[in-house]
């Protein structure tokens, strides 16, 4: 299939998990695909596991010197940037009273300051280019509501859809779209850590919250990375033009808003 023929993307944390899924399934579609990622090791393998389409640049997103390197390079090597994912995050709960002051401005720093400049970099650059572009957001079910022992997690996922819908604003008058994406719960290495943590606050065994919140989707099962593949084509192409702003929940059903 050619949906993204002659486009080129930068995903962000693209080393791994949905973000790698994305860039196969943007290679697929016929875009050539930068996978930054702080883990560059890899991200290496994984670009080269994709082929002549993808190439992996080191980024750290919460470096502005790193992500003005990172887009520098993304322009040099594929010419131009029609699409961004800012899809790098990190996973972090504790109860109220036991959150600590560095894991907390660690995730704002990546997941929402990473976001917000990553989106700042690449809109001067499309604005310069003229013709405009695609930016996707990684936002979470997590940032439609609060959870007990997830303050920080959701507290950030909540910021990215606000982001979501000023920079969609601001910025479609230059002919780019900012949009997000919300996804339930999707298996893969980032879940393995939240059911470590669950198994530790809720006491119980490896493996069984995973099972409990992959019962309560609607669809009958969690997420994969693959699930959300589709939207994140569709935001990306020029289908989706009129849409502004806009944070889709993919997620077998858990929420609606
Ligand atoms: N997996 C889920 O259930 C789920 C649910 C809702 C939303 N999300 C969101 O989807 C996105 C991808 O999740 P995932 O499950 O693939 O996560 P993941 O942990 O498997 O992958 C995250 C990637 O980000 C990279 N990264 C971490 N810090 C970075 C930094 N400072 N700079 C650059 N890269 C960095 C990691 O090396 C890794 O490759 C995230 O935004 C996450 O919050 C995931």
């Amino acid at each position: 299939m050619t949906r993204l023929k002659d486009k080129t993307a930068l995903i962000t944390g693209a080393a791994r998990g949905i973000g790698l899924a994305f860039a196969q399934a943007y290679a697929k579609e016929g875009a050539r695909v930068a996978l930054g990622d702080i883990d560059i090791t890899r991200a290496r393998e994984s670009a080269a596991a994709i082929g002549d389409a993808a190439i992996a640049v080191e980024m750290d997103v919460t470096d502005q010197a790193s992500i003005d390197s990172a887009v520098g390079e993304t322009v040099d090597q594929l010419g131009h940037i029609d699409i961004l994912i800012n899809n790098a995050a990190i996973f972090t709960a504790a109860p109220i009273v036991e959150i600590d002051r560095a894991d907390y401005d660690r995730a704002f720093a990546i997941n929402v300051s990473g976001t917000l400049f990553t989106m700042q970099a690449v809109a001067k650059h499309m604005i310069a280019r003229g013709q405009g572009g695609k930016i996707i957001n990684m936002a979470s079910q997590a940032g439609r509501r609060g959870e007990p022992l997830v303050a920080v997690y959701c507290a950030t996922k909540a910021a990215i859809i606000s982001l979501t819908q000023s920079a969609g604003l601001n910025l479609i008058e230059h002919g780019i779209n900012v949009n997000a994406i919300s996804p339930g719960v999707v298996d893969g290495e980032h879940w393995d850590g939240v059911d470590a943590f669950f198994a530790k606050y809720e006491n119980k065994a490896p493996g069984q919250k995973k099972r409990e919140v992959g019962e309560s989707v609607p669809f009958g099962r969690m997420g994969v990375a693959e699930d959300l593949t589709g939207m994140a084509i569709f935001l990306a192409t020029d289908e989706a033009r009129y849409i502004v702003a806009q944070t889709y929940n993919v997620d077998g059903g858990q929420w609606m808003s």
